[in-house]
């Protein structure tokens, strides 16, 4: 095998926004997409089509660089990238000349056959976050990682790779941060100083371009709004999905689907979704229904939407190999699925036996899936969950040979599920006229935050996939994905009672609250568990409702900045050294007032972190100063959950549902702080694009801990609150008399004196 080194530079030159640098191997483009931030494309032979499922931003049109006898440097505001001509490396700085990222001096970018990497210096104490859904520590420094999507049953908290592909870290040094996201949908490969000598890190690819975008912004929560506005933030997402949702593999039939929603009714449970996994269809045959079990869909969403239900209903991409099925049947004629460069269509067998692929990688392809959701909208389907789309084929290994669009398996496996999830999101809401589908996707690359929610997969009913899972929920989240579930209970395996219930109680808190199993598990609804526990579950789960409206606002914010409603403390507390310290690693901020501390469930109290700032627990108001360690009470019936002080928590009553409309009164808690604070409170139909023409409802409301006030500002938005009436709770005000008094919810400002 030869080594093949990008070698000095020989010529350069600027035309149309791309300064193109040229050596004897290899080319190398330079392109700024904003002051902060740069992209690099080496190759030794570019596609002149420059493809991106990631990217939906254009370069600058021009940008001025200075050339000497070492080195081209081209200086934006932020950041001064510094070109060095021999041998060629790239090296980043601040505007200030300090260093953020650099080529290891030694070996740059190469080439050893397709495979193309880019080695860069360690710096010392350099950690590392991001990657998406991998497993491992928070700080991924002395780790190293593949991006190759995988179906992954029975993964551990070790396991590498999983299901989906994200390319994208943040690196942390010297009180400095930058982004670095490999846009390329190849196998690829990150390595933070796993097996050197704490000199190199390197990153690469087994083929295509080493085309990265390098995030200069100070600060991660920047470097994700950055991240996010090149590859698109999701949007709203409709209010029954933030609900709670009950699955299983599977209901097995509309009788016990029913039964499942009417049960959750009259034991007073809130919830919003009830699903159906492979079972509803006709031998699993995608876009059909079982005509025994399921005779009459439309009847039986008729009587799910009368008790405020929605269904979410699984497709997979196999699509069976059977004469007579209609998709069997139109893929064929109009040769819309995978296959081998002979022109004969891939089979690979999954759940129906053998398959045919359809190639969502083009787009009357996508098209004429996203049509064929008629088949589910029609009766009433509104959710639509897209699973083994890796894609999976039994014995995960598809022959390297099959092609995809213009493309052979390992260009573009990566990207399956999003184009699947594109698919799906497009189609349906095409199809829906102006309600908004809720996309749910197992494999995904950066971007898919547009089309769809993705949930970790295959976890197993153990204390330490609980862990993991928040670990994956909070490192999805610096990877622009905002709405994200686990399985609770864990997918394999049988929780024990005190496992389900503490995770249950986490599933309050994070973004999709999902409980699902496999086929064969002990049944798992709340009601599976004792009374006790079931009304600790239901206890939790009112919980849940109680903070939609915070919840609800939350995703607003990760609609306009990126930031996810899970974050991990390193996103806010980047150098402070206990937040990745392996016993609080798994905390995160729910949203921007909330602070929750996992907890196994064979652990009554714990020892948790109080980064900076202060803090009072959510269920006691009892009062802690932050940056420093606690031993807390954490019995099952009580989280440890905990408020930044001036936090503000818009809350609602108790409903069974996200239809129902509760008392109408919109209680907005606050906890005293020294500091002033404010939150975007945003409320909008819920269910529609409406909000894209104005039609919302949003305003600020503010904390004055000097003025001792509380402001609501001028709304926004021509959308008429739910709630009638505003309450004011107050948390942590000694002296003060516990307002609760009711005010009317005018439009105009409102302020009240504390
Ligand atoms: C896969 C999915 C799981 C689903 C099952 C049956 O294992 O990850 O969620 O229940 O397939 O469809």
């Amino acid at each position: 095998m030869n080594l093949e080194i990008a070698g000095n530079v020989q010529g350069f030159k600027q035309q149309d926004g791309i300064l193109t640098i040229k050596t004897a191997e290899a080319e190398a483009r330079v392109y700024i997409y904003s002051p902060t931030i740069i992209r690099v494309s080496i190759s030794k032979n570019f596609n002149p089509d420059d493809p991106s499922f990631a990217v939906i931003r254009q370069p600058l049109a021009d940008f001025d660089f200075d050339e000497s006898s070492a080195n081209i440097d081209i200086t934006t505001p932020a950041l001064k990238l510094s070109i060095q001509k021999s041998p060629l490396r790239f090296n980043f700085f601040t505007a200030a000349g300090n260093s953020l990222s650099e080529d290891d001096a030694r070996f740059g970018t190469n080439w050893q056959g397709e495979r193309v990497i880019c080695y860069r210096r360690l710096f010392e104490g350099e950690r590392f976050i991001g990657l998406g859904e991998k497993t491992g520590n928070l700080d991924r420094r002395s780790a190293a990682y593949v991006n190759w999507n995988t179906d992954a049953p029975n993964h551990t908290p070790e396991s590498d790779p999983l299901y989906k592909t994200f390319p994208f870290f943040i690196g942390l040094h010297s009180g400095l941060t930058y982004g670095l996201f490999l846009d390329n949908t190849h196998k690829s490969y990150f390595d933070f100083g796993a097996s050197t000598d704490e000199e190199t890190s390197w990153f690469g690819a087994d083929g295509g371009d080493l085309n990265y975008y390098f995030f200069g912004a100070q600060g991660v929560a920047k470097i994700i709004e950055d991240y996010t506005w090149l590859t698109g933030r999701m949007e709203m997402p409709p209010l029954w999905s933030l609900g709670y949702q009950q699955c299983r593999w599977s209901y097995m039939s509309a009788d016990e689907v029913l039964n499942i929603a009417q049960t959750f009714r009259k034991k007073q449970i809130p919830a919003d979704v009830v699903y159906c996994d492979i079972d509803y269809m006709d031998d699993f045959k995608i876009f059909t229904w079982n005509k025994k079990t399921f005779p009459k869909p439309k009847q039986m969403l008729d009587k799910l939407k009368a008790m405020d239900f929605k269904l979410v209903t699984i497709v997979d991409p196999g699509i069976k190999v059977e004469e007579g099925y209609k998709e069997y049947d139109e893929g064929i004629e109009q040769d819309y699925f995978a296959k081998y460069p002979d022109g004969e269509n891939y089979t690979g067998y999954v759940w129906p036996g053998r398959c045919h692929f359809p190639d969502f990688f083009r787009e009357e392809v996508r098209e004429w899936w996203g049509a064929a959701f008629t088949a589910l909208t029609q009766p009433g389907v509104e959710g639509f969950w897209n699973d083994m789309n890796e894609p999976a084929a039994w014995g995960q290994n598809i022959p390297w040979i099959v092609k995809f669009g213009d493309k052979f398996m390992p260009e573009v496996r990566n990207a399956y599920g999003m184009q699947m999830a594109r698919a799906t999101y497009d189609g349906t809401r095409k199809i829906m006229g102006n309600k908004r589908p809720f996309v749910l996707t197992r494999a995904a690359y950066s971007g898919t935050q547009r089309y769809s929610a993705v949930w970790t997969g295959d976890n197993t009913g153990t204390d330490a996939h609980m862990l993991l899972g928040q670990r994956l929920v909070n490192s999805l989240g610096i990877t622009g994905m905002s709405f994200i579930g686990v399985d609770i209970g864990g997918f394999s395996g049988n929780p024990t009672p005190e496992l389900m219930v503490r995770w249950n109680s986490l599933g309050v808190y994070t973004p999709m609250f999902r409980n699902h199993a496999i086929q064969g598990s002990k049944m798992r609804e709340p009601w599976e568990w004792g009374k006790n526990n079931e009304q600790i579950i239901k206890k939790d789960i009112e919980q849940r409702y109680k903070l939609l409206p915070y919840l609800y606002s939350s995703f607003y914010q990760s609609t306009q900045t990126g930031l996810p409603v899970s974050r991990t403390l390193a996103i806010e507390h980047s150098f402070d050294g206990n937040v990745f310290d392996e016993r609080f690693q798994n905390e995160f901020m729910f949203g921007d007032a909330i602070l929750v501390t996992p907890v196994e469930s064979t652990k009554l109290t714990e020892d948790v972190y109080l980064p900076q700032g202060s803090w009072y627990r959510l269920s006691s108001d009892k009062f802690y100063e932050g940056e420093q360690i606690v031993n807390v009470q954490a019995p099952l019936t009580d989280l440890p959950v905990f408020v930044k002080a001036g936090g503000i928590i818009p809350m609602q009553s108790v409903v069974q549902s996200t239809n129902e409309k509760g008392d109408g009164i919109l209680r907005i808690h606050i906890w005293n702080g020294r500091e002033a604070n404010s939150f975007i409170y945003y409320e909008d139909d819920g269910v529609s694009y409406d909000y894209e023409q104005g039609v919302y409802y949003k305003r600020v409301i503010s904390f004055n801990p000097i003025e001792k006030s509380l402001s609501l500002s001028l709304v926004e938005g021509s959308f008429k609150s739910r709630f009638m009436q505003l309450r004011f709770v107050l948390h942590g005000f000694d002296g003060v008399k516990l307002q609760e008094e009711i005010v009317e919810n005018k439009n105009g400002e409102i302020e009240v004196k504390l």
